[in-house]
């Protein structure tokens, strides 16, 4: 088989590592991939928000399978375009990714079809929102409809504070549209983990459950990021907690998405809070976690690629998986300054020597320098930075070993990835 991924972040090269793997796949190409996808597959040039451009090269290459790392492409309706032309194609269609892509639509849906959730309102006004928050009180949430680049949600411990992110969303249009509706929602207290299914359209597969990071500092501090390290499996997340999350969230949103016309095939990643109430749903992404991807891929028990294609054609298999063995621990390494402004183009040392049997070094914002096998940094995430072992402590041991062997200026992590659970 010959696998497309779209994408260049860790996330598409961790995809691109597993399936790199298998018996069954041939060649992996990853669109625009980085140097680290191309230690494991061949980069190629491609405009993945053109729907257009995708099918002719998934055509013209005689690709079998293409899997959509991000949400974009999603948006841009790049896995509607294959479908159509009779490619297979691993990625809801557009429609079912506004399950993701309008926190507005997913709250309408989750409400709907009775998926627990916080109680919101939908405001498409900046006084209908104002309303909202003197009505819920403090602490309250307030999040942009559309994709903000993990800069939409606003948490808000009072009710000043409420007021000013509807301000900035609905009256200064800080997020465009974006912003020009806003979900106003009661402030849900519990532990956060990220839970993940494969998706046929009627049947779903659980596949494994994470721990995201997602404050810039240490304890949980600092502004909101993209994520800054993971660890799976959750140790929050037991057989019956993945049979009521199977029960009460995934199965009502596939049999909702069919009756509803726009059935849902892909990865459902179900963002929870284990509330006293029991799990409810923060959020939904219709794609791989970036950095869950990168402990949670490496921890199937299977092949992921005829898994990908059963998913994709409406076929996937009825018996769960095995459990994994042992856990991954991974630590992000960003630029400094990261989520906020930041400088790159620095030299990465030590990528070699942090690569050892117990240790994966996948690549995000690096490109390649000037010299030979030079390697800088090029975006705020740079790598992630996961180890392996029987457990999270050694996990994490090895994963913190290998952060400790690379360097480059400003570089900036974490230093309490699953310090909690060790
Ligand atoms: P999101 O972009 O939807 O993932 O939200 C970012 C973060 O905001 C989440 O990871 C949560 O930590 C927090 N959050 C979102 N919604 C709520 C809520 N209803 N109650 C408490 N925290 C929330
Ligand atoms: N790590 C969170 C996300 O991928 O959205």
């Amino acid at each position: 088989m010959k696998v497309l991924v779209l994408g260049g972040g860790g996330r598409e090269h961790a995809l691109a590592w597993k399936l790199q793997q298998e018996s069954g796949v041939r060649e992996v190409l990853c669109a625009p991939g980085n140097p680290g996808t191309a230690t494991c597959a061949r980069n190629v040039p491609l405009d993945i928000l053109s729907p257009a451009a995708v099918t002719a090269f998934v055509q013209a290459e005689g690709v079998d399978l293409t899997v959509v790392g991000p949400e974009q492409p999603l948006a841009a309706g790049v896995s509607d375009a294959l479908r159509a032309a009779g490619f297979a194609v691993f990625g809801p269609s557009q429609a079912a990714a506004r399950l993701e892509t309008s926190k507005a639509y997913s709250k309408a849906f989750m409400e709907r079809h009775g998926v627990p959730t916080a109680r919101a309102r939908i405001c498409d006004t900046a006084d209908q929102a104002d309303a909202a928050v003197a009505a819920f009180g403090a602490p309250v949430v307030v999040k942009a409809d559309g994709l903000a680049a993990g800069k939409g949600v606003t948490v808000a411990t009072t009710v000043e504070e409420a007021l000013a992110a509807v301000d900035a969303a609905m009256r200064q249009g800080s997020f465009g549209a974006a912003g020009s509706t806003v979900v106003i929602e009661e402030c849900l207290v519990g532990p956060e983990v990220s839970f993940f299914a494969l998706c046929d359209g009627t049947r779903g597969l659980p596949i494994g459950s994470a721990q995201d990071h997602k404050r810039a500092f240490d304890n949980d501090e600092g502004p909101n990021t993209g994520g800054m390290g993971a660890l799976a499996p959750s140790p929050l997340v037991d057989a019956a907690l993945v049979d009521r999350v199977m029960r009460t969230v995934v199965e009502p949103v596939l049999a909702g998405m069919r009756s509803e016309g726009t059935p849902f095939a892909g990865v459902l990643y179900c963002g929870l809070m284990l509330t006293a109430d029991g799990p409810k749903v923060i959020e939904f992404n219709v794609r791989f976690g970036d950095p869950e991807a990168q402990v949670v891929l490496p921890l199937l028990p299977v092949d992921l690629a005829p898994l990908l294609l059963a998913a994709s054609a409406g076929q996937l298999p009825t018996e769960p998986l095995p459990p994994p063995t042992g856990a991954r621990v991974g630590v992000v390494l960003a630029s400094g300054g990261y989520p906020g402004a930041m400088t790159t183009g620095f030299p990465i040392e030590g990528l070699d020597v942090a690569a050892a049997a117990d240790v994966t070094v996948f690549h995000a914002g690096t490109a390649r320098g000037a010299g030979p096998d030079e390697v800088v940094t090029s975006g705020g995430r740079v790598l992630t930075v996961v180890g392996e072992g029987p457990d999270l402590r050694t996990a994490r041991d090895r994963a913190y070993d290998g952060v400790a062997r690379i360097s480059f200026q400003d570089m900036q992590f974490r230093r309490d990835i699953a310090a909690k659970y060790v």
